[in-house]
C-alpha cells in the first residue's frame, strides 16, 4: 500500500483522517498544537505508535510557531508536552515520544538548535518505527504456518504505525513470503477499528479477510477455524501484562480455553518497565456517544454507559510478545528484563 498515512514534508504535518475511512480518504494538515491534540483525542489518528509519531511532529510544529512569536522556551515546550501526553492516557508511545524529544533538547537555550534537534528527533521516531515494524513482521512471520487462519482485533497496520504495522505487519510479511493467509477481523466495537480500518487495509493489500462481530470469536475458535491470534499493544508492563483495545482480554481467555496460541506484537516503545504490572496502567474512558452512536436510540439520556477503551491481558495468557528484537516467549518480569539487558536497551530499563 503506497498510502502515506502520516506525512511530514516542507515542515508540514499531514495525516489521513481515519474517522472518514473506509468511505473517504481525506487528509488534514495539523499546523497548531490544539489541532494535533484534537486529532489524537478524536481518533483522526490512532494506534499507539502512530499517535507517538504525530505527537513528536506536533511538538516540533508547535516549537516553530512559538519561535515565530519569539516565545520558544523549554518551559513552553514542557507545557505543550504535558498537554499532548494528556490527550490519550493509555498508549505509552505517546508519552515516550514526547519525553524523548524533551530530553533531547534539555539544557539547550539556542532556539535554532532546539528546532533542529526537535525536527531530527521527530523524524527519527518516525523512521525507527518503520524499521521496527519490518523487524516485528520478520520475527512474527516465523510463527505463521504455510496455510493460516489468523484472528486479529482492532487495527495495527499502516494506519496505526509509521510502517507496515505490528500484528498486521506479521500478516503482511507472512503473505509476502507466499504463505496462504486468511484473516478474521474482529469488528472491534464500539469504534469499529477492525470493521472500518483493518478490513479496508487488508483489502487494499489483497489479503483475504472475513469480518466478524466481536462476540463470534469464541465460536470460531470452538469450530477450529482459528490457528493463531495476534493483537497489538498500547502499553506493556514490566511483567508482560498488556493493555490493548477493549476485547483483547476476552480473546486471550478464549484462546487459552481452546489451546490456540495468543501473541502480542509491539515495538520496544510500547513497553513501560516503570510499571510492575498491568494494574498500574491507566485505562482511558471514552465518551458514551461512541456506544450510543451504534444505535438509533431516540432517548439517549436514558442510557448509562461504561466505555473503557482498553483492557489488560495478564501475562500468563500470552504465548509470546513479538518485538523488533525477537520474541519473548511466555513473558514474565525476569524474561523481559533479561531480554532488554541482552540487547543493551538501557533507555528502557
Ligand atoms: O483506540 P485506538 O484505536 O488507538 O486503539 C488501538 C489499539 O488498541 C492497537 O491495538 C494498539 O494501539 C496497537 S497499534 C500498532
Amino acid at each position: 500500500m503506497n498510502l502515506e498515512t502520516i506525512s511530514f514534508k516542507n515542515n508540514t504535518l499531514k495525516i489521513l483522517d481515519q474517522t472518514f475511512l473506509p468511505n473517504r480518504q481525506e487528509f488534514v494538515v495539523l499546523s497548531q498544537l490544539d489541532e494535533v491534540i484534537n486529532a489524537i483525542r478524536t481518533l483522526k489518528v490512532r494506534g499507539a505508535p502512530a499517535i507517538g509519531i504525530v505527537a513528536a511532529y506536533g511538538l516540533y510544529v508547535h516549537a516553530r510557531n512559538l519561535q515565530k512569536r519569539n516565545a520558544l522556551s523549554l518551559q513552553a515546550l514542557q507545557e505543550a508536552g504535558d498537554l499532548l501526553k494528556a490527550a490519550r492516557p493509555t498508549a505509552v508511545n505517546l508519552a515516550w515520544a514526547v519525553d524523548r524529544l524533551l530530553k533531547a533538547v534539555s539544557g539547550q537555550n539556542d532556539s535554532s538548535a532546539i528546532l533542529q534537534i526537535l525536527r531530527d528527533e521527530a523524524i527519527a521516531v518516525h523512521e525507527e518505527d518503520k524499521a521496527m515494524c519490518d523487524s516485528i513482521g520478520e520475527h512474527g512471520s516465523k510463527l505463521v504456518g504455510q496455510r493460516s487462519n489468523i484472528l486479529t482485533h482492532c487495527n495495527t497496520g499502516f494506519l496505526a504505525t509509521g510502517g507496515i504495522g505490528t500484528a498486521l505487519g506479521v500478516v503482511y510479511k507472512a503473505f509476502q513470503q507466499g504463505k496462504q493467509i486468511h484473516v478474521f477481523t474482529d469488528e472491534t466495537r464500539p469504534v469499529g477499528q477492525g470493521a472500518r480500518l483493518t478490513y479496508w487495509e487488508l483489502q487494499q493489500n489483497g489479503i483475504p479477510a472475513t469480518l466478524i462481530t466481536d462476540n463470534m470469536a469464541g465460536f470460531l475458535m470452538k469450530q477450529k477455524k482459528v490457528d493463531l491470534i495476534i493483537t497489538g499493544a498500547d502499553r506493556i508492563a514490566a511483567n508482560g501484562d498488556t493493555a490493548n483495545k477493549i476485547g483483547t482480554y476476552s480473546l486471550a481467555v478464549l484462546a487459552k480455553h481452546h489451546g490456540i496460541p495468543f501473541y502480542v506484537a509491539a515495538p520496544s516503545s510500547t513497553f513501560d518497565l516503570s510499571l510492575e504490572s498491568g494494574e498500574a496502567i491507566p485505562i482511558e474512558q471514552r465518551p458514551a456517544d461512541e456506544i450510543l452512536n451504534c444505535w438509533q436510540f431516540e432517548n439517549r439520556e436514558r442510557y448509562r454507559v461504561y466505555n473503557p477503551a482498553f483492557d489488560v491481558t495478564d501475562h500468563e495468557l500470552i504465548h509470546g510478545i513479538i518485538t523488533e528484537l525477537g520474541i519473548i516467549e511466555h513473558p514474565n518480569k525476569e524474561k523481559i528484563i533479561n531480554f532488554y539487558q541482552t540487547f543493551n536497551k538501557g533507555d528502557l530499563l
